[in-house]
């Protein structure tokens, strides 16, 4: 494929929130609606790593599915030639490039990875996965079969980013080839996206009810998230509940108050407006609970319209463009699989 590829994927290991919607899915939508002439754009669920962590299996192809939808409900064009979704394990090209990989990444690498601490340290010793801990390598393979140089994703992600880098660039030195594309630098990929969300940064929404951790679909209560298919009354009881703190005035200011900045922060994404600006028009403002009622209705608004466009989506139609995706996507990967495989004396 000639031109560079955009390339993301959202787990189906729950719902979606707002984080993984405008941390991953919205830049990426924007993209290919603005953009898929001169770029590929693959969206994809990762359903390999759906279960690096546990889950209830018996509902895992509904999930999937599910999150398919919600793509399409976001504004993916199924109709445009540049645009690929599909699911991982329906390319097995990934999981071997990802078992070749692991020969070339070392242990101590993997173990120093944040998110690898974080939900391990969560889970007992014989729960915590050699799949949580491999997790970035079939997440490099993602990445690396394709060519990939644009991967939007949250602020949780970057190191995965990196490693993905790294280890291209190793495998391009040691085998002397030009063997993958390396991503661009995680910095130049943010500005790349930045229009998209305003987001000079990666985006971290943080959990409502504890704003110093991120909003995370893992989190078993889930009062501390929006989820995209959480009615629009839970919505709002989740954000008139959110914790503030005991300062008494609107400020942007994420050190002191991290519960007000990120209610900030979902308003301006919501409004498609700047931090500061939603900052600036907030700024003061002495009453929590009227502030709060105005991200609740912002939230509500989205809510209602998000949930009609998906419950719109012509599921024939995405069902005919995934298993076409899928066909044309075995083909490109098992392109870089080959050259792989080559490289290192497999074939
Ligand atoms: P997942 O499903 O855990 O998250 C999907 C995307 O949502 C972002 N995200 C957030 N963004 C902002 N605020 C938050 N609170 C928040 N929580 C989650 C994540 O950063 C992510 O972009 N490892 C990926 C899945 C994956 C992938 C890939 C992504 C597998 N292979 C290849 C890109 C390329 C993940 O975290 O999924």
């Amino acid at each position: 494929m000639d031109r560079p590829v955009i390339l993301t994927g959202l787990r189906a290991n729950n719902d979606l929130h707002i984080g993984n919607y405008f941390g991953a899915l919205l830049p990426i939508v924007d993209m290919a609606n603005r953009r898929a002439g001169a770029y590929e754009v693959h969206l994809f669920v990762p359903d390999l790593h759906s279960f690096t962590t546990p889950i209830d299996h018996s509902l895992l192809q509904a999930q999937i599915m599910h999150n398919l939808k919600l793509f399409v409900a976001a504004g993916l064009p199924l109709d445009n030639p540049n645009v690929h979704i599909y699911r991982q394990s329906y390319i097995p090209a990934h999981s071997e490039l990802a078992i070749i990989l692991n020969s070339f990444t070392g242990m101590g690498q993997l173990g120093r990875m944040t998110q690898y601490k974080d939900k391990s340290g969560k889970l007992g010793d014989d729960i915590v996965s050699v799949g949580l801990f491999d997790y970035p390598v079939l997440m490099a393979a993602d990445i690396l079969l394709y060519g990939t140089q644009y991967v939007p994703v949250g602020d949780d992600q970057t190191q995965h980013l990196e490693f993905a880098r790294d280890i291209a660039e190793r495998m391009n030195s040691k085998f002397a080839t030009e063997l993958f594309i390396v991503p661009e630098p995680v910095a130049k990929q943010r500005e790349f996206f930045g229009g998209a969300t305003g987001q000079p940064k990666g985006l971290r929404i943080k959990d409502l009810i504890d704003p110093t951790k991120k909003m995370s679909k893992s989190d078993e209560s889930g009062r501390g998230i929006i989820f995209l298919g959480d009615t629009p009354e839970a919505a709002v009881k989740k954000i008139m509940g959110a914790t503030t703190d005991s300062l008494g005035a609107v400020n942007l200011d994420p050190d002191n108050q991290p519960g007000i900045a990120n209610l900030l922060q979902i308003v301006a994404l919501l409004s498609n407006q700047s931090l500061d600006t939603v900052a600036e028009m907030h700024q003061g403002q002495t009453e929590y609970g009227t502030f709060k009622k105005q991200v609740a209705e912002a939230v509500q608004a989205f809510l209602v319209d998000f949930q009609a466009r998906l419950a719109a989506v012509d599921e024939v139609k995405l069902l005919e463009k995934l298993l076409a995706s899928e066909t044309k996507m075995n083909d490109v990967a098992n392109e870089t699989l080959l050259r792989v495989q080559a490289a290192v004396g497999l074939r």
